[in-house]
């Protein structure tokens, strides 16, 4: 890394209102059937390390990171023609919507690979509001980690009421001195361990700058972790952020446990956050999930003109979304372990697993050879075609009670369902959130609940995209 770009890291970093505007002017307001949409999978550039610096060659959805922010309405029906001229296969998942499996965006398993210069069109219904993203599903630690992704907000049919409605993709790259991407893609060191961290933080594709803000004014900030595998940790100096989603669902609005906002790779949370600070003030949103390697993130900067003296006195509270309420006491009850990669021996001796697979160096090495370092139910599976690690009748509830044995968090996402997320640590949770990708820390026991409602063969795999092309991806099969 030269200094220039370290520091670069240790400066904050620019935000802007999502692109709302942008891609308002490029898209229109989508009608209630939607016209369709074009996204095209180009080679292109981007400023991401600011002005000064030279710009980086990366892969984009028409020619920008993030792609455009396509936005919807509850009920709309999306009609997305994806057209790829890029040199490699792709397809787009389109992440955390309850869709019909042809739909889903996984190569050979729901669909054909999109060959270099063929189009694919994905039409489907939305029925649930909230912030999503898309992403290609094939290559998925290459093609995500050269800057293919984009957010899909579909809007609530009654909004709640705001001044500013924001959305930030955080993203994380691992540029060389240059600016340029890193090559080094499944290299298995960052497949066995933490997966591909970077060195340089975006907010909506762009350098730090600070956040203008007016005292007294209410945003709804829409946060998407794109990042292969770095999970953020947000404090939020001086304020008070109130979470009212995750992944996209309603949740009751409440304080963020521990103070920080924490997102794993895929994961979603919306927040409302009343401007308070004074005029002329600045407040600094620090990411110190890694707590040895703590840096700020964006500045918070305050006008000189308040907008009111006192928080909007209206309900944030988000209304419910469509999933049907699992069935806990005729629930299917399935365990699922996670098992592999580094450092894995002492957890499993401590937490009584068997050590089949991992014990000694000489399996790591052959694993590591192998590129399958990581285990779902004893199985490590690469490509996207399996054989079901567990099938379930249409309508009915299952339990997922996954125990993670491996020394590395693992933020686990279940295709074409959002799950109740009713205990961590054998507790109940609190809020019973919904979700459809959750952070599973290292010896941590966490049980989802969900109505396997949306038929076919659904991916169900760690979003830490160098985990999941090692062997931590399953499928569940709805019949
Ligand atoms: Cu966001 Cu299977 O992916
Ligand atoms: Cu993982």
């Amino acid at each position: 890394m030269t200094n220039q770009l370290t520091s670069m890291n240790r400066r904050t970093f620019l935000t802007r209102t999502g692109g709302v505007a942008v891609a308002g002017l490029a898209f229109g307001v989508p009608s209630a059937i939607g016209k369709p949409h074009r996204l095209t999978l180009t080679e292109a550039e981007a400023q991401l390390t600011g002005p000064n610096n030279p710009k980086t060659r990366d892969w984009a959805f028409n020619g920008r990171v993030p792609g455009p922010e396509l936005r919807f309405r509850q009920g709309d029906r999306l009609a997305v023609e994806v057209e790829n001229r890029l040199p490699q296969e792709t397809t787009v998942h389109w992440h955390g919507i309850r869709l019909p499996n042809a739909m889903d965006g996984v190569p050979h398993l729901t669909q054909k690979p999109i060959g270099p210069n063929e189009a694919f069109s994905y039409v489907f219904d939305l029925p649930d509001a909230g912030t999503y993203w898309y992403h290609p599903h094939m290559m998925s630690a290459e093609q995500v980690g050269r800057g293919l992704y984009g957010p899909l907000i579909v809007e609530e049919r009654e909004r709640i009421q705001v001044d500013r409605d924001v959305t930030w993709v955080l993203d994380d790259w691992r540029l060389d001195d240059n600016a340029q991407i890193d090559d080094g893609f499944g290299n298995m060191m960052d497949a066995s361990h933490a997966g591909r961290i970077g060195n340089t933080i975006t907010i909506n594709g762009r350098a730090p700058e600070p956040f203008p803000v007016r005292r007294g004014e209410r945003i709804r900030l829409r946060l998407i972790n794109a990042a292969n595998a770095r999970i953020f940790g947000l404090e939020f100096a001086g304020h008070k952020p109130t979470v009212i989603a995750y992944d996209g669902q309603p949740v009751e609005p409440h304080a963020p446990g521990s103070g920080r906002v924490v997102l794993g790779p895929a994961m979603r949370i919306d927040l409302v956050v009343d401007m308070m600070g004074k005029p002329g003030e600045h407040f600094t949103i620090t990411d110190s999930f890694y707590r040895r390697s703590t840096y700020p993130l964006v500045e918070i900067s305050y006008g000189t003109e308040p907008l009111r003296e006192r928080p909007l006195d209206a309900a944030v509270a988000l209304p419910a979304n469509t999933m049907p309420e699992p069935d806990l006491p005729n629930a299917l009850r399935h365990d699922v372990l996670f098992q592999g990669g580094m450092m894995s021996m002492m957890i499993e001796r401590e937490m009584g697993g068997s050590s089949d697979m991992s014990g000694g160096m000489g399996s790591m090495m052959e694993m590591m050879q192998s590129g399958r370092v990581w285990r779902i139910d004893g199985i490590a599976s690469v490509g996207h075609v399996m054989k079901p690690m567990l099938t379930l009748e249409r309508g009915r509830t299952a339990i997922l009670a996954m125990t993670n044995m491996t020394a590395w968090p693992h933020p686990m996402h279940l295709h074409g369902h959002s799950f109740r997320v009713i205990s961590r640590g054998g507790q109940p949770t609190r809020f019973r959130e919904w979700q459809d990708t959750v952070l599973i820390l290292p010896r941590e026991r966490v049980e989802i609940a969900f109505v396997a409602d949306n038929l076919g063969d659904r991916m169900f795999h760690s979003h830490i995209l160098e985990h999941q092309a090692a062997g931590m991806m399953g499928v569940i099969r709805i019949a």
